[in-house]
């Protein structure tokens, strides 16, 4: 709707992890390279951050940026029991079983993840949504894909992302055989408020268009609202296009930043 009258190709603040969207902050940078340290090491690492923090579109980034040495394999729900996790774990392995049994899964995971080390190529299972992990056993069983190893080196990489209470679960007294085999942890922290004029600049050419739209005190505005969310941050400036449009105004002050705000939900969320 606005998209022509701002001179944009595409909407530049949609909320879908397109990694075309990517910008790289501080925290999402740092992240990145764990990730990427991860995989070439064949570790366990947890990508932790808060609700709409940036982590599945970090995955899928990640995902984009590796080569076929790699196989990506994607379980983004991962409310299942333990055997559902191996089912769900073979059939994106392309396992030849269809056995019910624990033991058959297992092994056909393990003939697959042999054949892969054979060809060179690295598994790398990432489990979004990990907070949603229901029971004790499914990590369990998680943990215990960790036993496939060649040489004494690991033979996959695991990755597990998801909101802070993942981070709580992990801490539980259950889970220390789990938390004892994790190599990294990274916590994404938000954008910094001396990053933000980037994030929106690059979003804003990422969408087609090349001149400034938000002035300072706009952007100054939109950062107290959403306080580094990149989401937040999102949902508040596509709202604001959508208001400067109806409005008829060529760049975004803050007053259509705090009413945008406000259409949202986000009125005295926090003002600076
Ligand atoms: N570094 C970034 N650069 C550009 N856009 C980003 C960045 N991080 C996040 N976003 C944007 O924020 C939105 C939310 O990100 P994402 O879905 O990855 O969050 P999430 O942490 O997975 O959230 P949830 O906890 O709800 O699963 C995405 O649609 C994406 O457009
Ligand atoms: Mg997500």
């Amino acid at each position: 709707m606005y998209e022509k009258f701002y001179g944009f190709k595409q909407k530049p603040f949609r909320n879908t992890p397109d990694p075309r969207f990517l910008f790289m902050s501080r925290t999402h940078e740092e992240a990145l390279a764990r990730l990427h340290y991860a995989v070439e090491e064949k570790e366990i690492a947890v990508l932790i951050g808060d609700v709409g923090s940036g982590k599945t579109t970090l995955t899928r980034a990640l995902m984009d940026s590796l080569n076929e040495g790699f196989r990506m394999v994607l379980i983004v729900n991962p409310r299942l029991t333990s055997l559902e996790f191996l089912k769900t774990l073979c059939s994106r392995m392309h396992c030849d079983t269809k056995s019910p049994y624990k033991n058959d899964l297992i092994d056909a995971l393990y003939e697959r993840f042999y054949d892969d080390h054979k060809a060179g190529i690295t598994p790398v299972v990432i489990i979004d949504e990990a907070h949603l992990i229901p029971y004790r056993e499914t990590f369990e069983e998680i943990r215990l894909l960790t036993n496939f190893q060649m040489d004494d080196t690991n033979i996959l990489s695991l990755i597990l992302v998801g909101q802070p209470e993942l981070k709580k679960k992990l801490e539980s007294e259950s889970l220390g055989a789990f938390r004892q085999r994790i190599g990294l942890f990274y916590h994404i922290g938000p954008i910094g408020q001396d990053e933000i004029k980037d994030y929106i600049e690059y979003r804003i050419k990422a969408g087609g268009r090349d001149k400034p739209l938000f002035s300072d005190a706009a952007i100054k505005a939109l950062y107290s609202y959403a306080r580094g969310i990149p989401r937040v941050i999102n949902s508040i400036a596509s709202m604001a296009l959508l208001e400067g449009f109806a409005k008829d105004v060529e760049m975004i002050d803050e007053s259509i930043v705090s009413s945008a705000s406000k259409e949202i939900g986000l009125n005295g969320y926090r003002k600076d």
